[in-house]
């Protein structure tokens, strides 16, 4: 493998007008424990944008390969790896090293502490990777590890005939507005903006209040929306 070559990005100086550069580099070669992969897609999230503005509270390394989440089919095995076959389909964790307990100290992150996902190939733990269930396209299941999951953990203890408020238009509200709604529940959502209200309703929202155009939104909403009454009342944004 390591004859051949791929291209990545890598981020540029934050803030500068070119957020990233394409470079040409070897393929590498995976280690005991590790798989290579060949990235198909890559996803864009709110924490991408604010580490290449360089706003991102953890240092990020000069030069590293940006973005947290991907998806792709792995193309070699390094010894003692028997969770994944070459041929299998594989998303990232958001953490690759937290495999239980809870976030700490030690928990490690894609970009601020490995090479993130926007390359041709990648040498990963296999821990640190999950497959993709055959009905998910390699774009959508891109999409997962990081807004999806955050939503899927705020929605934990939400049963059917609850009330759910997601807060804008994010990754994160558009994931808990659809799961919440396949969960059995109701949804409030908020915009600042009446064509994404139209969206939210596609999307299955059941009331869209605009919080630029009803300033006392949170009156509105227990007024005329929940009637005072709300068993679980969920708040997935940030
Ligand atoms: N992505 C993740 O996995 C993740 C994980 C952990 C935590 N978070 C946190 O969760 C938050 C949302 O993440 P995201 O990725 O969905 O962000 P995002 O894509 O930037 O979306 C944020 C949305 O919030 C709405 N908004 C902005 N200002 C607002 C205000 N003053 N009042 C009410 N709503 C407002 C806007 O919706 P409208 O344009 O419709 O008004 C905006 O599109 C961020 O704070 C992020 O740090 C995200």
């Amino acid at each position: 493998m390591t004859n051949k070559r791929m291209h990545s990005y890598r981020l540029t100086k934050p803030g500068s007008a070119n957020v990233a550069r394409l470079t040409e580099e070897a393929i590498p070669t995976p280690g005991h424990g590790q798989v290579l992969v060949h990235v198909r897609a890559s996803a864009i999230n709110f924490r991408d944008l604010i580490i290449a503005n360089g706003w991102y509270p953890l240092p990020i390394p000069d030069d590293q390969v940006p973005l947290s989440d991907g998806a792709g089919e792995v193309v070699a095995v390094g010894e003692g790896v028997s969770r994944f076959k070459k041929g299998d389909r594989v998303a990232n964790s958001f953490f690759p090293n937290l495999y239980a307990g809870k976030f700490n100290q030690a928990t490690q992150q894609w970009v601020a502490h490995h090479e993130g996902w926007l390359t041709e190939y990648k040498v990963v733990s296999a821990e640190a990777l999950v497959g993709i269930p055959d009905h998910l396209s390699f774009e959508e299941a891109a999409t997962l590890p990081c807004a999806a999951v955050t939503a899927w953990s705020a929605l934990q203890g939400v049963r059917a005939g609850d009330t759910v408020l997601t807060q804008g238009t994010g990754g994160v509200a558009l994931f808990a507005l659809q799961f919440a709604k396949a969960m059995g529940a109701r949804v409030i959502a908020t915009t600042s903006s009446w064509s994404k209200a139209a969206r939210l309703a596609e999307l299955g929202a059941d009331h869209v209040l605009n919080y630029k155009t009803v300033e006392e939104w949170g009156v509105d909403f227990h007024a005329n929306v929940t009637q005072g009454f709300h068993r679980n009342l969920t708040h997935p944004v940030g």
